[in-house]
């Protein structure tokens, strides 16, 4: 076996799924907060549209950039959403989910042995995809006293000067932690400065309320820099249709498109063509989700605040960042949870030990069950 797969932890959500089935078997019922898969429908006309898409001939090998008209229909979202204007055929590479191309993204940008800056705590596939690439980590902690926003400047010049990129992901998993106009600006400055890609991952970027959404793309020398990965999957509820975007710089998008020109052959048409034909008509879906996901959290906070524990307050994502009292480990909170409370949450330290002293529920439970959950956990 390859000996840097021998570095990765098991895939902490195999681990959970395998937890849960145990006490399932038992005929108990338990609130699941693990994973965030949303258990909301699609939008209705977009199944339409794949529903018509499957009559079509649309069964071949599809353009690993993306279709045409779905690039020009999502370029098409970004000028009216934010105000960027993205080309279709450089500035844009469709993903088999972000997943997809957040993984590859090192195999286009690292030579062995190349630094990597990864957010802690962070998405696991920072992780995996720089340690299967073969690169070196530098874990930049991200802190409550700072809102969980990145402290670059505090990364050593030693580092600096080997780093080719960094990760960075607002708003953020698993903290929910949004970054504002100044952070990003600043955050653009010094990747330039320092010359040092930004790799953004966007995947919850439209999942926000009550705050305009904020592209990196928005911002002055972005494109010089930055490459951002923007996904459907949790846009639409559509996590298993696996699509999503690499957009920016002409150059990083293409290295990237090579790497997956070779490792996938792009996603299904109908997929595709659906997705192209819904976005310019889903602003009201999108408005309705958001207040389904603001309504939970509000409600989830309130048990919270009732049971006497504390939390991050944030507008952004579906997570929320739990936290814990002092000295008790998170995984043994997220299993005393389970088996006294049958509340599924994930222990912090799942993301790295910069999560340790917090859980991350996923409000991806009708608020029904959040209220029968929570209730479980006053008393
Ligand atoms: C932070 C983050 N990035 C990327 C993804 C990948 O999303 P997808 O591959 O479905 O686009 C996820 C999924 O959970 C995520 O939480």
């Amino acid at each position: 076996m390859n000996s840097r797969l021998d570095k990765l932890p098991p895939y902490y959500f195999v681990q959970l799924e395998n937890k849960k089935k145990h006490i399932e078997k038992e005929g108990v019922k338990v609130y699941d907060f693990s994973i965030g898969d949303p258990d909301l429908s699609p939008p209705a006309k977009l199944i339409d549209f794949l529903r018509d898409e499957l009559g079509k001939e649309v069964n071949n090998y599809s353009s690993t950039r993306g279709e045409r008209r779905l690039r020009e229909s999502f370029a098409q979202w970004y000028r009216t959403r934010y105000g960027v204007t993205l080309d279709p055929e450089k500035e844009m590479t469709m993903c088999v989910g972000t997943k997809e191309g957040i993984f590859h993204l090192p195999l286009a940008l690292c030579d062995q042995g190349d630094v990597a800056i990864i957010p802690e705590p962070y998405y696991p596939v920072y992780l995996s995809a720089t340690t299967l690439a073969g690169c070196n980590q530098y874990f930049l902690s991200m802190r409550e006293e700072n809102k969980f926003l990145l402290e670059f400047d505090s990364v050593p010049q030693e580092v600096l000067k080997k780093a080719k990129f960094i990760y960075v992901n607002y708003p953020n998993n698993p903290t929910s932690a949004v970054a504002n106009e100044s952070f990003y600006k600043s955050l653009i400055e010094w990747a330039q400065r320092n010359n040092i890609i930004i790799a953004q991952d966007a995947a919850y970027q439209d999942v926000i309320y009550d705050r305009k959404p904020i592209s990196i793309m928005q911002f002055e020398g972005a494109k010089d820099i930055a490459v951002e990965f923007y996904s459907f999957s949790k846009l639409f509820n559509i996590t298993g249709w696996r699509l999503g975007f690499a957009i920016g710089n002409e150059k990083i998008v293409s290295a990237l498109h090579k790497v997956k020109s070779n490792a996938d052959s792009g996603q299904y048409m109908g997929i595709q063509n659906a997705v192209a034909r819904f976005l310019p008509i889903s602003s009201s879906f999108l408005a309705e989700q958001q207040s389904t996901y603001k309504r939970r959290r509000q409600t989830f906070y309130s048990y919270l605040k009732i049971a006497g524990y504390q939390y991050f307050d944030s507008v952004g994502t579906f997570y929320v960042w739990w936290k814990l009292p002092k000295d008790i480990k998170s995984a043994d909170f997220a299993d005393k949870m389970l088996t006294s409370n049958r509340i599924l949450v994930i222990p912090g330290s799942a993301f790295g030990p910069a999560g340790e002293g917090y859980v991350r529920a996923a409000l991806t439970c009708p608020e029904e069950d959040i209220r029968r959950a929570l209730e479980n956990l006053k008393s």
